[in-house]
């Protein structure tokens, strides 16, 4: 019997609510499956600054050290909002947590699955031309990272700023992802900047167009950011891997969850050069729905799904929740944000949904 020990850190909002439901999952696949699944649940964000005063206690730094993988819930909340930027828990957390680990590699797969084009809130001759894009987010470097950073001066005169920066090593070895994963699926990487205006995004394309010259077989083609988030709209079926730099990644990937349907939908893989990884929803701690049981639980279950696939290497109990929950949608047991106001009553909770997937 296969052996793994699982790091659970549920963090704030619906992180528990939607983490409880991928903890039942997890027991059905250990059970179906015969796997063993040593799970050390660790206090993470908001709830670690309330309990410990940090957001990312040694215990649990040290938990995820000790873990084969990690799965996260979500941090945050406007309890610690008015944290100084370094304390909150977005920062001391989950950025930490990217750094320490070298999480730079960041997959967030967005598909509208045939039949399922109604979930879209896109005109449905467009939801119907198909969408199917991993999103590749460079997530540990970036304006996310850059120093210097800070706040200098007074009254008016006060400026606040932040560093972009990108080196030749991160760039490559993002790009080295994205066409890898090209490789393996629709052989084209759209590779998304602001080379029209910024330095860095000058470099990226270039260590881009270098990277590519090892991958004949992949097109690559340049677009920038503002005109990418209308032609995900416009023209979704035209994108298969789209290559981003920390901010831009964040921004497009929040933009590929919603044509699917929900950020309840999109789950998240983040892997470093060994293996290692965190797996999140790509969306938050949803203060506006959290504890009232209606959070969608399938962003958390698909990234229970891909932490057994890319960590764990176990395809065959991965390839059974991504078709449970498929089969799940199809089935039209769906949670509220899922649906049209007038189809609202049908919701299912939760739990029901997670249920369900079991
Ligand atoms: P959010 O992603 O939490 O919510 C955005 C919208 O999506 C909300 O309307 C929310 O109800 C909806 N949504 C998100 N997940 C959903 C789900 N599973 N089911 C149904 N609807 C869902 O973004 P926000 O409101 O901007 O941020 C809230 C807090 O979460 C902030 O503190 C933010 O910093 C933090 N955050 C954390 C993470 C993370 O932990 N990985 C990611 C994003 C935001
Ligand atoms: C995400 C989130 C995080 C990010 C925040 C919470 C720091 O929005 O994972 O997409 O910006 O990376
Ligand atoms: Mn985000």
């Amino acid at each position: 019997m296969s052996e793994y020990k699982i790091a659970v850190l549920a963090g704030d909002g619906i992180g528990p609510e939607v983490m409880f439901e991928a903890k039942k999952v997890l027991a059905a696949v250990s059970s179906k499956f015969n796997i063993k699944f040593n799970l050390s649940e660790f206090d993470v964000g908001g709830i670690a600054i309330d309990n410990h005063g940090h957001a990312l206690p040694d215990a649990t730094l040290k938990g995820c050290e000790a873990a084969d993988a990690i799965l996260f819930g979500s941090i945050g909340g406007p309890k610690w909002d008015s944290l100084p930027l370094e304390q909150r828990p977005e920062r001391a957390a989950l950025l930490a947590l990217r750094g320490h680990f070298d999480l730079f590699s960041n997959l967030r797969p967005a598909k509208i699955y045939p039949g399922l084009e109604a979930l879209s809130p896109l005109r449905a001759d467009i939801a119907a031309s198909g969408f199917d894009v991993l999103v590749i987010r460079e997530l540990t470097s970036g304006i996310y990272f850059g120093k210097p950073k800070g706040l200098e001066g007074e009254g008016e005169e006060q400026y606040a700023f932040d560093t972009m920066r990108y080196s030749r090593r991160e760039i490559r070895r993002i790009a080295i992802s994205a066409f890898e994963a090209a490789m393996k699926r629709g052989k084209k990487v759209t590779s998304v900047d602001k080379a029209n205006v910024l330095v860095c995004s000058r470099l990226w394309r270039e260590v881009t167009e270098e990277v590519a010259l090892d991958y004949p077989e992949v097109k690559l083609e340049h677009i920038y950011i503002d005109n990418a988030t209308m032609q995900l709209l416009r023209y979704p079926n035209s994108f298969d891997v789209m290559l981003c730099s920390n901010l831009f990644g964040d921004i497009i990937s929040d933009e590929c969850a919603m044509i699917t349907g929900s950020m309840g939908l999109l789950p998240s893989a983040s892997i470093n050069g060994s293996g290692f990884g965190l797996f999140e929803p790509a969306g938050g701690s949803a203060p506006d729905i959290a504890g009232q049981g209606i959070a969608n639980p399938i962003a958390q279950i698909l990234s229970l799904s891909m932490l057994l696939r890319f960590s764990l290497n176990e395809t065959a109990a991965a390839d059974a929740i991504d078709q449970a929950v498929l089969q799940t949608l199809a089935d039209g047991i769906l949670t509220g944000e899922l649906l049209a106001k007038e189809q609202r009553h049908l919701a299912k909770s939760t739990s029901e949904v997670g249920d369900y997937i079991v």
